[in-house]
């Protein structure tokens, strides 16, 4: 049988730029700029202060799970355990780990001064 060597060109290149594209899609979302955010807002002008928390999905195509945050010492009294898990200190799980969908907001309130909240761990589902 003769080589067609036209074909396995064109095959090798459909099969690299296809791995080349998943790459690029899952890539998008393992990007930094793609990190989850925590943004923290004072509500009214209560002492101790109240803060609205809104964890966000930042990727627009997959879901994330598994979204720890580094929480110092934030006590577990202060929200439901669902929303917000501590595991240990400065180790909270958000939304008992399960995902948050492209673009989801995860939202909680606490009362209290400010705890410094920021994401240390994430999975994207880009599958
Ligand atoms: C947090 O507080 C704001 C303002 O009082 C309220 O609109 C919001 O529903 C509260 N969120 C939760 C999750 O309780």
């Amino acid at each position: 049988m003769q080589r067609q060597p036209t074909y396995e060109l064109i095959i090798w290149t459909l099969v690299t730029f296809s791995s080349l594209l998943c790459q690029g899609w899952a890539a998008k979302c393992a990007a930094r700029d793609h990190a989850p955010t925590v943004q923290q807002t004072k509500i009214g002008t209560g002492n101790p202060p109240k803060f609205m928390v809104e964890v966000r999905n930042n990727c627009p195509m997959c879901p994330i799970i598994n979204v720890h945050l580094k929480c110092g010492n934030f006590p577990q009294a202060l929200v439901n355990p669902r929303l917000l898990k501590v595991v240990a200190f400065d180790d909270c799980v958000v939304n008992g780990a399960l995902p948050l969908q492209p673009l989801q907001k995860l939202s909680f309130n606490y009362t209290h001064s400010k705890y410094l909240l920021r994401p240390s761990i994430w999975y994207f589902q880009c599958e």
